[in-house]
Order: C-alpha cells, then structure tokens, then sequence
C-alpha cells in the first residue's frame, strides 16, 4: 500500500458490470449459505468446503484459492482476526464474533465481499462494533457516486467508526475490482493527508470498488502471525468486517453482491 501514481482506473462498461452484477450474486447466495451454517462447534473448513462446492455448481470459481498461495476458498476471521484467517479444524465459538470474506470469479469478472456475524449471544460492546462497522460500509457506499473524490468516501466511513469510539484498521484498504481481484484505486477506510493520491480521485460512472471497511473495538494496529496470512488485532480485542462490490453511478453506487 501506501503506492503512488497509477491510478489508471478501469471503467466498466453497462454489460460488464451486469457480469460483475451476476458473479456478485452467486457470490451473495453462497455466502448466505455459509453465514446459515456458521454457528458454535462448526469447524471452519467446513465453511470452506461448502464455499468451494456451492461457487463451483453455480459456474463460478473461487477466487482467493490459490492466490499468492492462499489455500483457501473463503477467509475466516475469528473474533480479533481482522482478515485472511485460514479455515481449519478450529470450531466455532458461542459469545465471539465471526467475519466470512469470499471472492468468485464468473465470465471472466470478480466479485468480492465479506460480513460479520455474531455467534451465539454476544455482548452489547459486540452487538455495537457489528452495528457500527456495517453502517461504516453503508456510509462509504454513499458517497461513492459520480462526482465525488474518493477522499468523502474514506472520511464517511472512518466519521462512522470513530464517532461511535472504535478505530479504523490503517495498514489494509480496500481496493478497484474487475477482471482482477484487485485494481486501482486503492480505497482506504481513514483519511491521512498525503498517504494515498487515491484521495484526490473523482469518482466517474463505471468505475467499480470493494469497499471493506475493518473497524476495531481497541487500538488500530495488527500484526500478522507466523502461517503468514491471518491478521490479528495487537491488542487482542475483537475487529468486524463488511465488504460489498458497488458500482459508482450518477446517482449514487449500486452494490453489485446483493442475492
Ligand atoms: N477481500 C480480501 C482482499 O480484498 C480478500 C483477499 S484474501 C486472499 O484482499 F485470500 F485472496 F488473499
Ligand atoms: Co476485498
């Protein structure tokens, strides 16, 4: 992160967003499946396995598996895992909350998105941190229409965050979505004057993003543990996740991962 310069943002066209539109629900109605069968002393890989089978028999392919080596289909983020946690034989926790981020590519076009869902009964502190990080998305979503700069997107989404006392991951960013995973531009969820010339970016019709705001109830940092992939919160304390695929329109976006 942190690059400058290419900001060669590919615009879509009507139809190749309709792909987008098409690869995004797939994507929406494997994802409702997992979120149904995610719940306390399930294994994670076992929400792997439904992603691969289900993306696979609606004539898409997973996205993530495979890329830069990552073994797996969907991401399974645990309580402080803030992204990129690896399913596995670890089971499901009652009390803890649990983010699923999945990526599809269908007809050459990606799709990615993500959500937080609590397990069991949680506490209200992360009732909140749910609550708030889905409405930090929303808000970001809005602003992402013709004419605007990418900066009042960024800023409505970190407003959300902090204005409800939790603090907005720094060192990941959302990202431009299209035949590849990720494009430009770099979508940050903060505003830090100078750190991204992404900021200074008008938004046009047929530009397509990820937006994916990770919030977390402590302090921003994270570190990443020794498999590589899985990003933790430092101190511990839990982080949520939501992601939708939007297209920028002239009245406002059109979020492209709805069932
Ligand atoms: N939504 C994430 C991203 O945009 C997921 C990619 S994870 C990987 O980077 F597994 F594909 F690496
Ligand atoms: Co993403």
């Amino acid at each position: 992160m942190r690059s400058r310069g290419n900001l060669r943002v590919i615009r879509k066209t009507p139809g190749e967003i309709e792909t987008m539109r098409e690869a995004g629900r797939i994507l929406a109605r494997v994802l409702q499946e997992i979120v149904a069968a995610a719940q306390p002393g399930v294994a994670t890989e076992e929400l792997d396995k439904i992603a691969r089978a289900r993306l696979r028999e609606a004539g898409a392919e997973p996205s993530f598996l495979g890329y830069r080596g990552y073994p797996a289909a969907i991401c399974v983020e645990m309580e402080d895992i803030v992204v990129h946690g690896i399913p596995g034989k670890t089971k499901l926790e009652a009390g803890t909350i649990l983010g699923m981020d999945m990526g599809a590519v269908y007809q050459g076009f990606q799709a990615d998105m993500a959500v937080s869902i609590p397990l069991g009964a949680v506490d209200a502190e992360r009732r909140r941190l749910l609550e708030v990080t889905e409405r930090a998305l929303q808000a970001g979503m809005q602003q992402a229409r013709a004419g605007r700069r990418l900066r009042e997107l960024s800023a409505a989404v970190q407003q959300v965050a902090e204005a409800a006392g939790f603090s907005v991951v720094r060192d990941l960013v959302g990202h431009g979505i299209g035949r590849q995973m990720h494009e430009p531009p770099q979508v940050p969820n903060f505003v830090t004057e100078g750190a991204f010339a992404e900021y200074d970016l008008l938004l046009r019709p047929g530009m397509t993003l990820a937006i994916e705001p990770m919030i977390n109830a402590g302090e921003p940092a994270v570190r990443v543990d020794g498999d590589g992939w899985t990003v933790r919160t430092v101190d511990g304390k839990p982080s949520a996740h939501f992601e939708h695929t939007v297209a920028v329109g002239r009245e406002g976006s059109q979020i492209l991962t709805l069932p």
